[in-house]
């Protein structure tokens, strides 16, 4: 039976502002924002002293993902439930090619993944690994599906790397086709001899992972790729940034006029280098690329989202278990699987250390984490905004309560979380999808297969 209730009394984190108003829902959509009059007959739930923001939209994840000798550890039914309790309504996944498959078996592989087991709305970048003779028309026929952004990653070589000449191919490519190309930029050649020294040297720890990666081998990769595009003539948009000298090519870009847009992540806003400094094997669960980096580095992406340099977070949610999975690299660093759990935690986080230290104005934080994803990735206005006509995904979110992260409680499916014992204030309390109630206070209340496949637009 389609439900028709209110919100009522909230602070609406709406696009023209925050505003104290009622959210009517009905049929899973937004009919309204304003007020109810309170002899209206309908539903009512008190969100006095809330703030109600829409549902987390998440661009980046890797769910089910074989990767680096391992697959990641959270399915697409587990990550699903993580992110509704987290207040996250919506993914878009890396859909990863295999060495001689074609684009479109991709899809369907990865289709055959989610469909049924997702528990929010989601949809997939296609992540192009082996270009192939015949790719360009492949990639025309799955953007015609809707699946309208690639990746290409310019480091792990032998795994995922291209050239630049296949760089520059696609490019040009999913330009003509209106698609979004994601870039992950490093330079995969210098950061192999500096591994390759390191492992000479018989620096095998996880902090070498650190120092074969320095800010440098970022930049240069972020700059050649701005070149690349603009010889090109296209659009791109950088994936998980983690400096200030990316942070500054892509605002340079961006004032000569270039369509270049970032991304930064939870755990390059709020985690130090430090961390590789640990004893033993710990720092392999920091082991992310780019690897994390030093305060002036997390200060230029700050300033670089209250600017709109950036224009989203994400989580880059790719959870190995240290168990069995980061321990691949326990003799040799270049073995551990690269990536960390946060799908679950990256609304609270921006909010309770984002907007409460006021790095970020509630309306900022909303921007990054919901309307500017959907938009850069053709799923707005149905997704990321609190407006007449979009989807009932909405987040209420307690300012006066506050949690506390611990793996042992979390829903991830993974033996750590970066964020141990993390102090966040605030607390996601209920999570709507399309109107129907599917995490309350940590809790996952909604149905397993609810989430829908979404058809995106071109950008
Ligand atoms: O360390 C990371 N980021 N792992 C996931 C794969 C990628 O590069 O996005
Ligand atoms: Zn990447
Ligand atoms: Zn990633």
């Amino acid at each position: 039976m389609p439900r028709r209730f209110g919100l009522v009394g909230g602070t609406v984190v709406a696009e023209d502002g925050v505003h104290r108003a009622d959210v009517l829902i009905d049929s899973g959509r937004i009919e309204s924002v304003g007020r109810i009059p309170p002899s209206a007959d309908v539903e009512k739930v008190d969100a006095r002293g809330k703030i109600i923001i829409p549902g987390g939209v998440d661009v980046h994840t890797h769910m089910d993902t074989p990767f680096m000798g391992t697959v990641t550890s959270d399915d697409h039914a587990s990550a699903s439930r993580a992110a509704a309790v987290g207040g996250t309504t919506t993914y878009v996944d890396y859909a990863f090619q295999r060495a001689g498959e074609r684009l479109p078996e991709v899809l369907a592989r990865w289709a055959g993944r989610a469909n049924g087991r997702s528990a929010i709305d989601f949809s997939f970048h296609l992540a192009v690994t082996s270009p192939y003779p015949g790719m360009v028309a492949d990639m025309a026929l799955v953007v015609a599906d809707g699946v309208t952004s690639f990746k290409v990653f310019m480091a792990y070589k032998g795994l995922a790397m291209l050239d630049d000449g296949e760089l520059f191919s696609i490019l040009t490519e999913s330009s003509r086709l209106g698609a979004t190309l994601c870039v992950h930029a490093e330079n995969g050649h210098v950061i192999d001899v500096l591994a390759e020294r390191l492992v000479r040297d018989g620096r095998t720890g996880p902090l070498a992972h650190l120092l074969s990666r320095p800010p440098e081998t970022e930049v240069e990769a972020v700059r050649r790729a701005i070149m690349l595009a603009d010889l090109a003539d296209a659009p791109l948009y950088f994936v998980h940034l983690s400096t200030a000298g990316a942070v500054a090519a892509v605002a340079e870009a961006q004032r000569a006029g270039r369509p270049v847009a970032g991304e930064t992540c939870t755990h390059y806003l709020l985690l130090d280098a430090d961390l590789y400094h640990q004893p033993g094997f710990e720092a392999a669960k920091y082991v992310v690329s780019p690897p994390l980096r030093t305060a002036e580095h997390r200060e230029a992406l700050w300033r670089g989202l209250r600017e709109g340099i950036l224009g989203v977070v994400s989580s880059d949610h790719c959870p190995f278990c240290m168990a069995g999975q980061k321990s691949l690299g326990a003799e040799d660093f270049r073995r551990i699987p690269n990536g960390a759990p946060g799908i679950e935690h990256r609304v609270s986080l921006l909010y309770g250390h984002g907007v409460r230290p006021g790095r970020l104005s509630l309306s900022r934080f909303v921007e990054v984490a919901c309307t500017e994803p959907a938009r850069r990735f053709g799923l707005y206005p149905t997704k990321g905004v609190i407006r007449r006509g979009a989807d009932a995904d909405l987040v209420v979110l307690d300012p006066e309560a506050a949690s506390v992260v611990l793996a042992r409680t979390m829903t991830q499916n993974c033996d750590y979380t970066p964020f141990e014992r993390w102090h966040v204030p605030g607390r996601v309390e209920a999570v709507y999808l399309r109107g129907e109630l599917i995490a309350r206070r940590g809790r996952f209340v909604g149905r397993q297969d609810a989430g829908r496949f979404l058809v995106r637009r071109r950008a």
